[in-house]
C-alpha cells in the first residue's frame, strides 16, 4: 500500500517541502501503526526546515512534531489498544503523513467525540503552556503574568489556562492580534510600538510574578526587569532565529541545532549570579518528556479531560489538507496566524478548501 507524506528536501524556505509517495511503513514490534487525523503545524516545525531547531534531523526527513489518529494496525507484541481507537503522540518530526508508526507506550487514548484538529493543539502548545505555567512557575490564584506573543500558538493556550488559574495577565501580540488576546482574558501590550517593561511597570507599579518568554537571549533578559523580586522568566523559545526576508524560498540554509544557545545559557546564569532574586528558567517539552515521560502523559490526559469538559478550547486558525503543507507553513512564517494550524486529510475537508 502506497501512501503520502511531506519531507524537506534541503535546509531553508518553504520551497523545501515536497510530497512524496511511498510504501506504507509496517509497525515493527512494540509499535502501532497510526492514520493521522490532525497534525500540528508549528514554528518548531519552520525552525527544523531552516535547520536552527535544536531538534533538527538530518535531510531528508518528514517534519511535524504533533499528531492525532486512529490505531490502524498493531506491531508484533502490543496488547491493551485497538483498530479504531483514537489516539495523540509528539513523533516531533513524522508527524506531516498519511500513516505514522509509534511505540505504543508514546501514544496517549484520546476520549472519543473531540474535534482532532482541537485535540492536536493541546500537545505541544498546551502541554508547553501548561507546564511552563504549574510546574516551572508554579503560578497561584490572583498572580500576574506576562505573555509574550501571545496571540500565537502557545501563546493562546497560555491565556486560556490562565484564565482558568485565575491569573491577572498581560500580553504582547501585533496590533492584529490585540482582540484575540483582551477575548481571552488578557490586556493586550503591542510589541512594535510600546516597550514592554515600561508599559507593564505603568500598569501594574512593582511588576509581574513570571513571565513566558519566547523571542531570544536578550529579550528574556529584558523580560526579567519586568519582573517582581522573587519572579520568574520561563524562557522557551527562539522565536527571532528565523531570518527576516518573510521566510522566503530560494534561500539555502544549513543545520546548526546550536543557533543562539550560547548567548541563552549566558543569560540564564546571569539571571542566577545578579541580585534582585529574579531567575530565568528554561523549559523544554521535549527534554522534559526524555526525563519524566510520565509527566507529559499525566499533563497530556489533564488537558483532554479539560478539552472533552470544554474548559478549554483551541483556537483552530486554519486547517489546511496535508499536500498544502508548505502554504501552511508559509502562511505561519509570514506572522500574524491567531492560534494553531493544522494539517488535516483531504477527505475532512469542505470541498472548497480540499481543491
Ligand atoms: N521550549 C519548548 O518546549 C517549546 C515548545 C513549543 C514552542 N516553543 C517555541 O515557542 C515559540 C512560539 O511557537 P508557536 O508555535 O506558538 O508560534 P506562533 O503560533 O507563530 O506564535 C508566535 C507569536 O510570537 C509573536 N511574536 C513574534 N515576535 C515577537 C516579539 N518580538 N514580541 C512579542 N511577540 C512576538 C507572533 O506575533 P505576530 O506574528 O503577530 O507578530 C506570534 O503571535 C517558538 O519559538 C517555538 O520554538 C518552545
Amino acid at each position: 500500500m502506497k501512501y503520502t507524506r511531506i519531507i524537506v528536501t534541503h535546509y531553508g524556505g518553504p520551497d523545501a517541502l515536497r510530497a512524496v509517495e511511498d510504501e506504507c511503513p509496517e509497525p515493527r514490534r512494540g509499535e502501532v501503526r497510526v492514520r493521522v487525523l490532525a497534525a500540528g503545524v508549528s514554528l518548531p516545525d519552520v525552525m527544523a526546515r531552516e535547520g536552527v531547531h535544536p531538534e533538527t534531523p538530518r535531510l531528508p526527513f518528514t517534519p511535524g512534531w504533533d499528531l492525532v489518529g486512529v490505531v490502524d494496525r498493531l506491531g508484533e507484541g502490543v496488547s491493551g489498544m485497538e483498530p479504531g481507537q483514537i489516539v495523540a503522540g509528539m513523533p516531533i518530526s513524522g508527524a506531516y503523513a498519511e500513516f505514522v508508526c509509534m511505540r505504543q507506550r508514546e501514544l496517549v487514548p484520546v476520549p472519543s467525540g473531540l474535534d482532532p484538529a482541537e485535540a492536536v493543539s493541546l500537545i505541544l502548545n498546551y502541554i508547553t503552556a501548561y507546564q511552563m505555567m504549574h510546574r516551572f512557575a508554579k503560578v497561584r490564584s490572583g498572580q500576574r503574568v506576562l505573555i509574550h506573543g501571545a496571540s500565537g500558538g502557545v501563546g493562546t493556550a497560555l491565556l486560556q489556562l490562565g484564565r482558568l488559574a485565575e491569573l491577572e495577565m498581560y500580553g504582547t501580540c501585533s496590533p492584529r492580534g490585540a482582540s484575540a488576546v483582551s477575548d481571552l482574558g488578557g490586556i493586550p501590550i503591542d510589541y512594535h510600538h510600546q516597550d514592554f517593561v515600561k508599559e507593564i511597570l505603568r500598569l501594574t507599579t512593582d511588576g509581574v510574578d513570571a513571565v513566558f518568554d519566547p523571542i531570544d537571549g536578550s529579550h528574556m533578559w529584558h523580560s526579567r526587569e519586568a519582573l517582581r523580586p522573587g519572579g520568574r522568566v520561563v524562557a522557551y523559545g527562539n522565536t527571532t532565529s528565523l531570518r527576516g526576508e518573510g521566510l522566503a524560498s530560494d534561500r539555502p540554509g544549513r543545520r546548526n541545532r546550536l543557533h543562539g544557545i550560547p548567548i541563552f545559557a549566558l543569560y540564564i546564569a546571569g539571571g542566577w549570579l545578579l541580585p534582585g532574586r529574579k531567575r530565568i528558567i528554561p523549559y523544554s517539552i521535549q527534554w522534559l518528556k526524555r526525563m519524566r515521560p510520565a509527566l507529559f502523559r499525566q499533563d497530556l490526559i489533564t488537558l483532554l479531560d479539560l478539552l472533552q469538559q470544554q474548559k478549554i478550547k483551541p483556537i483552530i486558525a486554519e486547517r489546511f489538507p496535508l499536500a498544502q503543507a508548505r502554504q501552511a507553513q508559509e502562511l505561519l512564517g509570514q506572522g500574524g496566524v491567531i492560534g494553531k494550524i493544522v494539517l488535516v486529510p483531504t477527505a475532512s475537508l469542505p470541498e472548497s478548501k480540499a481543491a
